[in-house]
């Protein structure tokens, strides 16, 4: 495993993650295979975690907790994520600061996050959806500074909508956070345009999500994919977009060298920008942890490969199924 310093807080993190959505209520979760899942990824070297109490309300970040606890002295950082209060992923610009994180609301979930988890401070908070204009509110900057002050937390972060990158460039402009967590791969390439530059400029660290597209990028897809009731999948998973998101992966296909596998090249591509601090895919299985954790050890993608999937970018803009 290899580590990257995450932007100004100068923590090594390891560059491949751990994405804890899935094992906190996508259905096929078992929390015994889950909690496998991580120590494997520990022994292996992952010491960065990302959760959320939107998780399963709590339910992954009592996984972590448990993971923590039974790896004591062993330095691994918690990110979590304080969910909107009105519970509209995503944010919408008309949405204000007092509908989805007023100040009070704000501190309660960090000590809600704090409780699940079982530690005294989180490295990282990060807001679950989040709109540039909040800016504009005077309560949000000093909120900010309350928390660190108190030392519930180390550091703080933004955790963008999908598909609007540029809806996060004025926070990281300001200097008030410290991370942002954005969708970046193969397809989502946009965030190289205007926010990875910017973060550069201020040091703010990139958390790189959804690697795999929500899977659409493991190329195990097919058009007659279908989730149980009541999995998110089926909603982002829309016939016109999976659909669409089969085609352009099997469009990949042809590119991956004998040998070599879908999901191993879209963790590898994502390591070829060094303006990325970690990539955190979502594992619940201990065969996933093993083959994304061992994508660091190949390390980034030769140039010609890197150059022909670039092509593949697909800029595509928020829709009523894409939340
Ligand atoms: N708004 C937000 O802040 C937000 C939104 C979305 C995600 N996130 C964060 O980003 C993380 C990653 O996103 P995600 O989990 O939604 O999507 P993802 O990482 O793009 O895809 C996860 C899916 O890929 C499968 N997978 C993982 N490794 C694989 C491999 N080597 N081969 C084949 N399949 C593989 C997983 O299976 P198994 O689960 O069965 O192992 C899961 O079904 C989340 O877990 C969460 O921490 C944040």
């Amino acid at each position: 495993m290899n580590f990257r310093t995450i932007g100004r807080m100068g923590w090594k993190v390891s560059e491949i993650g751990y994405g804890m959505w899935g094992m906190g209520g996508w259905t096929g979760s078992d929390d015994a295979e889950s909690l496998d899942s991580l120590q494997r990824s520990i022994d292996l070297g992952c010491n960065f975690f990302d959760t959320a109490w939107a998780y399963g309300n709590g339910h992954s970040e009592q996984l972590l907790g448990k993971t923590l606890r039974a790896n004591a002295g062993k330095r691994l950082y918690v990110a979590s994520k304080v969910p909107p209060k009105n519970r509209k992923w995503p944010s919408r610009r008309e949405f204000s600061l007092d509908d989805c994180f007023p100040p009070d609301y704000i501190h309660e979930y960090v000590d809600k996050s704090r409780a699940n988890i079982g530690v005294a401070a989180l490295d990282l908070i990060q807001l679950h959806t989040w709109e540039d204009g909040w800016l504009d509110d005077s309560r949000l900057p000093r909120t900010i500074e309350q928390l660190r002050a108190s030392g519930k937390v180390h550091a703080f972060g933004i955790s963008l909508n999908r598909w609007e990158p540029w809806n996060g460039v004025r926070a990281v402009r300001s200097g008030l956070v410290d991370a942002v967590q954005v969708i970046y791969n193969i397809f989502d390439q946009n965030p190289e345009d205007e926010l990875f530059p910017a973060c550069r400029e201020h040091k703010v660290a990139v958390i790189a999500r959804v690697p795999f597209d929500e899977g659409g990028l493991t190329g195990t897809l097919t058009v007659d994919s279908k989730w149980p009731q009541g999995d998110w999948r089926n909603i982002y998973f829309v016939a016109e977009n999976l659909k669409a998101t089969v085609q352009r992966a099997e469009a990949l296909k042809p590119l991956i060298p004998a040998g070599w596998t879908l999901p191993e090249v879209a963790l590898r591509f994502i390591l070829n920008n060094p303006d990325v601090s970690t990539i955190i895919p979502g594992m619940r299985k201990r065969r996933h942890v093993d083959a994304n954790l061992g994508a660091s050890d190949k390390g980034p993608l030769p140039e010609a490969l890197y150059t022909h999937l670039r092509a593949h970018r697909w800029d595509r803009a928020p829709t009523r199924w894409s939340q």
